[in-house]
């Protein structure tokens, strides 16, 4: 495919001077394919979460970048990520979700394999009765595991297996919300929210950086959290997002609230705070519950969001539970609208990345660095000429 390479350096000027990201960016499947690469492979995406895969032995295939995956609860309780393929003739070995009992049996020519990747059996192999061959070497034969790591539930996956470790890659966000890394427990159906958009992924992660549009775009939200309650947050290089000073808790019929996380100091009685784990999570941390939204690029301009909210304890009001899934939804919804139109206006030749408040779009335009950063640094390595 001929590849578009943009002049990115009008984004990496400081907010005053700089232009967002072009629009080849949202509208050219080159470049979709090239930020794939260098945002989303080379680094640590978000999947899926641990409530996915609830029991030991629960598996659940997933397509993440057209690659086929598994997610699975091995026998040690442990969440794990293989590549869902068969080392024989490469037969997907499960496509919907269930229950591992004994082994992962590939329904093609039946090798086995242990929830922990081990090829464990290989019938008639050596040909009929034998079930073993000199040349077939099952430690070598192993699903090939997807490196993973798993933060307050949420399995985030390194697919090239180079990046950075995780600790190191999000210290900064694991350092300012230490006292979140506490049991969660995710509220059930009830508590996961889908939506499938129209738009680049990008777009979904940009709009969530900002509250500059609160006002217009969330005027019940607006209510209580106004413009002027909230604050930036900005590491540059390495995440950015937004707080609020009145984070106000729900409340059911009878005045009762969610139980508090354990621990939190003073600040997060009012306090809520929404950051981006870049590329593709956007969490937000409250006194009484997590969220986190893991944004899965299906292609160039369609996107799905899984939200998922967690709780201080398993077993939180149901009714309560309900009602704060409903205005978390409402507020999700209300952005759909901006999220699919901003792709629309990318199409607009004259359209030149857009400028940016230097007082209001701090964060996003350090979302737009961070991808002018690692898009340079993928073409200078010579990986990009290789695809
Ligand atoms: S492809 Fe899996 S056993 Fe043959
Ligand atoms: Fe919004």
């Amino acid at each position: 495919m001929d590849r578009n390479v943009t002049d990115l350096s009008a984004v990496r000027r400081p907010i005053e001077q700089a232009n967002g990201l072009p629009n080849a960016h949202y509208i050219d499947p080159s470049l979709f394919e090239e930020e794939k690469q260098a945002l989303l492979i080379n680094e640590w995406a978000g999947l899926a979460v641990g409530a996915d895969v609830p029991e030991i032995g629960d598996a659940v295939p997933m397509r993440f970048l057209g690659i086929p995956l598994l997610l699975v609860r091995d026998r040690h309780n442990a969440v794990r990520v293989f590549q869902n393929t068969c080392r024989h003739r490469g037969m997907i070995l499960v496509d919907a979700p269930r229950k591992i009992e004994g082994a992962i049996r590939c329904p093609y020519h039946s090798w086995c394999y242990s929830t922990e990747g081990r090829l464990v059996s290989t019938p008639h192999v050596g040909g009929p009765g034998q079930n073993t061959h000199a040349a077939i070497d099952r430690a070598t034969l192993g699903l090939i595991e997807v490196r993973s790591h798993v933060w307050n539930d949420i399995v985030f996956v390194n697919i090239s297996g180079k990046a950075v470790p995780f600790e190191e890659a999000f210290a900064g966000i694991l350092e300012r919300w230490k006292e979140f890394d506490v049991p969660m427990y995710h509220g059930g159906a009830d508590s996961r929210i889908h939506f499938d958009l129209k738009t680049n992924w990008k777009l979904a992660i940009e709009n969530y950086c900002e509250s500059y549009h609160l006002p217009w775009v969330h005027p019940g939200l607006n209510a209580y959290s106004r413009l002027e309650d909230h604050y930036h947050i900005e590491e540059p290089g390495k995440f950015s997002g937004q707080g609020t000073h009145v984070y106000r808790q729900i409340k059911d019929d009878d005045g009762s609230v969610f139980p508090d996380f354990p621990g939190l100091s003073a600040k997060w009685d009012t306090a809520g705070e929404y950051l981006t784990f870049m590329p593709n999570v956007m969490v937000g941390v409250q006194r009484d519950h997590m969220f986190a939204i893991i944004v899965d690029p299906r292609s160039l301009d369609h996107t799905l969001e899984t939200a998922h909210i967690y709780y201080a304890q398993p077993d939180v009001s149901e009714s309560l539970r309900k009602k704060n899934t409903e205005q978390w939804k409402t507020v999700f919804q209300e952005d759909v609208v901006v999220v699919e139109g901003m792709q629309i206006g990318r199409n607009a030749p004259g359209f030149d990345g857009g400028r940016f408040s230097p007082a209001m779009d701090g964060p996003t335009h350090l979302f737009h660095d961070w991808v002018a950063e690692r898009v340079n640094a993928h073409r200078a390595s010579g990986q990009h000429a290789a695809e």
